[in-house]
C-alpha cells in the first residue's frame, strides 16, 4: 500500500512556485497577490483561511486578508468584492464559504472577475472546465489531480467512483477524471443520497474518491482489493484527548480500508494540503495571464 502524502507532494509545488516567485521578484517585478474574504468566526473557515494566508507568506506571494462581521450586508460585500476586482495589484480573489444565510453564495460567486476567479466557482470557469478549455479548475479537485500526477498513480481505462456531487469537489472531480487527459481518461460513476446501489458501485471502482462530508463512511467491505482511495473528507468529531477538543475524521474508515487498497490519502495530510497548493497555483496563473 503506499500512501499518497499530500504533504509531501504540496511540499515539492510549493518549493517550484517559491523559486518562480523568486526569480520574479529578482526581475523586479510584483509577487503574485492573493485576496482572501472571511465573514463571520466559523472555526473551520478561520483555520482554513489563515492557512492560506500563511503558505502565500511561505512561498513569497503577497496576500490580503479582509475580515468581516456576520452582520455585513450582502451589497456591502458585494461592493468589497468590486473593490478587489478594480484593483490591479490583486491576481486572485476568494470568498470563504459558506457565508451567512442572509447572504446569496450565488451573487458573491457571480460577483467575482472570472480572470480572478482562482477558486474556480464562476460560472465561467465552470463553463471553461466542461468546454474542455480550463481557465481555473476548484482548488481541491486540481489538487488532487497534482497529487495523483505526483505519485503517477494510473487513471486511463480505470473506473473512478466518485462519491458526493457537490459543485466543489464532486462534480468538477466528476468531468475532470473522465477527460481526455492525463491524470483522467476514467469512466466515471458519480454516486450521491440518492443512489440506492451505492456498495455495489464502490466495489467495482478502481479509483474512489470520498466527497460526501461523512466521517468514517467507506468501510473495508465496499472496496475492492487493490483500489485507490482519494479521501476528500474532513469531519470535526469530539475528542477529549485532543488539546483542540475535537480530532479530523476523513470519509473513509482509513485503517481497515487502508490494508485493502494499493494507494491512499491519508487525513489529515493528504488531499488538504493539495487544496491550498491548487489554489496557489491558480493564484501564480492568474499572475502570469495577466503578464
Ligand atoms: N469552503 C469549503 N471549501 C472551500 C473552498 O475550496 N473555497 C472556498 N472559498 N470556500 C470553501
Amino acid at each position: 500500500m503506499q500512501l499518497l502524502d499530500g504533504k509531501l507532494a504540496a511540499q515539492a509545488i510549493k518549493e517550484d512556485l517559491k523559486k518562480k516567485t523568486s526569480a520574479l521578484q529578482e526581475q523586479g517585478k510584483r509577487s503574485p497577490h492573493l485576496a482572501a474574504i472571511l465573514v463571520g468566526t466559523d472555526g473551520a473557515s478561520e483555520t482554513y483561511v489563515a492557512s492560506k494566508v500563511k503558505t502565500c507568506a511561505e512561498i513569497g506571494f503577497e496576500s490580503t486578508l479582509k475580515r468581516f462581521p456576520s452582520t455585513i450586508s450582502e451589497e456591502e460585500l458585494l461592493r468589497e468584492i468590486e473593490e478587489l476586482n478594480n484593483n490591479a495589484d490583486v491576481d486572485g480573489i476568494l470568498v470563504q464559504l459558506p457565508v451567512p444565510k442572509h447572504i446569496s453564495d450565488d451573487k458573491v460567486i457571480n460577483a467575482i472577475d472570472p480572470s480572478k476567479d482562482v477558486d474556480g466557482f464562476h460560472p465561467v470557469s465552470v463553463g471553461n472546465m466542461v468546454s474542455g478549455t480550463p481557465t481555473f479548475i476548484p482548488a481541491t479537485p486540481y489538487g488532487i489531480l497534482l497529487l495523483l500526477e505526483h505519485f503517477k498513480v494510473e487513471t486511463k481505462g480505470k473506473h473512478a467512483v466518485v462519491i458526493g456531487r457537490s459543485h466543489i469537489v464532486g462534480t468538477p472531480m466528476s468531468i475532470l477524471l473522465s477527460r481526455k487527459a492525463y491524470p483522467g481518461n476514467c469512466t466515471v460513476t458519480i454516486c450521491h443520497s440518492a443512489t440506492t446501489n451505492l456498495k455495489e458501485i464502490c466495489l467495482q471502482g478502481d479509483i474512489i474518491v470520498a466527497a460526501l462530508g461523512q466521517a468514517e463512511f467507506l468501510t473495508a467491505d465496499m472496496v475492492k482489493e487493490g483500489a485507490v482511495i482519494v479521501d476528500v473528507g474532513i469531519t470535526r468529531v469530539a475528542d477529549a484527548s485532543k488539546k483542540s477538543g475535537f480530532a479530523l475524521k476523513g470519509d473513509v474508515k482509513f485503517d481497515e480500508v487502508a490494508p485493502k487498497s494499493s494507494a491512499i490519502t491519508p487525513v489529515p495530510g493528504g488531499v488538504g494540503p493539495m487544496t491550498i497548493a491548487g489554489l496557489l497555483m491558480n493564484t501564480y496563473n492568474a499572475y502570469m495571464k495577466k503578464q
